[in-house]
């Protein structure tokens, strides 16, 4: 049942999100915490492609599979000096590098059969001081729902044809930026993006009407709705569970002075990294 210390190098993440989210910022951050050099600056800017980086998680921040061993179990002890490392992907968020890179990224390691690129998560970032404006909440819903249109396909897809059940890839979103205080809490965040993606699939669904009626043909890729198949239900992330894909919405601050004060800075989104690992 307990897996050896080190993890295996298959432990893959994915960190999608929109431009300005904080996405490189938190590799920079992570990637500064996981060696002793010196500090390396933090300044980002607007990302053109993907990184890979290798990040080892705090010896404190429990894994799935060291949960339930007690804090005087010496194999704990051996986790320290062996630490648990996975691996991340930066990718650029800009809206006409998402069906290039985040997309493709994702749809070519969420079907990847090899264990060196296989998917364990997907943390999708999103700046919460921004939602309130209204594009940039059509536009984060927009690609928030395209990611878990492809993961649920996944799901479904698999299902259907081989005997195993594909593992499932939950979903993290990494509500950003608590510190600046016209940030939503992660709760309106979930509650806003929620109701945006029903929007976006509502009219989805009424566009394939449409089409269908012009007897034109439908995009094969592109027949699919997010959830229930029953649009007339309110999407909420709940409904993805029933295809095996859990969201959680969890609120940080990659920066800010304090922190710590700030929905604890990075530490729950490294928590929520512990328990796929
Ligand atoms: P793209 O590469 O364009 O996709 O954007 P990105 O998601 O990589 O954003 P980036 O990391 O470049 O951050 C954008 C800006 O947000 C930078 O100026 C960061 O310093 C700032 N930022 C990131 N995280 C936080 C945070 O938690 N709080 C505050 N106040 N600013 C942040
Ligand atoms: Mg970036």
């Amino acid at each position: 049942f307990y897996r050896a210390a080190a993890s295996p190098p298959s432990s893959n993440f994915l960190l999608l999100g929109p431009s300005g989210a904080g996405k490189t910022a938190f590799t920079t951050l992570l990637e500064s915490k996981s060696s002793l050099g010196p500090k390396k600056s933090t300044s980002t800017h607007t990302s053109q492609t993907s990184t890979l980086i290798t990040v080892t998680l705090p010896p404190t921040v429990p894994t799935a599979s060291n949960r339930y061993r007690s804090v005087n179990d010496p194999s704990l002890k051996e986790a320290s000096k062996n630490p648990v490392k996975y691996r991340l992907r930066d990718t650029p968020g800009h809206g006409k590098l998402r069906a290039s890179q985040g997309i493709a990224e994702l749809q070519a390691m969420a079907t990847s059969t090899d264990t060196k690129t296989k998917l364990r998560g997907v943390i999708f970032m999103v700046d919460t001081a921004a939602l309130v404006d209204e594009a940039t909440l059509r536009d984060t819903a927009t690609y928030l729902h395209d990611v878990l249109l492809v993961l649920q396909k996944r799901a479904l897809g698999k299902g259907k044809s081989s005997t195993k059940r594909a593992a499932e890839i939950p979903v993290l979103v990494a509500a950003n930026k608590q510190d600046l205080f016209t940030a939503l809490p992660p709760g309106s965040v979930r509650e806003k993006l929620e109701a945006e993606i029903d929007r976006i699939r509502k009219s989805k669904t009424k566009g394939l009407m449409d089409a269908s009626m012009d007897s034109a043909e439908l995009d094969a890729e592109d027949d699919d709705v997010l959830g229930d198949d029953d649009a007339q239900s309110v999407f909420s992330f709940t409904l993805l569970e029933q295809v095996g894909i859990k969201v959680d919405v969890t609120g940080g601050a990659v920066k800010g002075d304090q922190q710590e004060e700030f929905g604890s800075g990075v530490r729950r989104w490294e928590e929520w990294v512990g328990m796929c690992l």
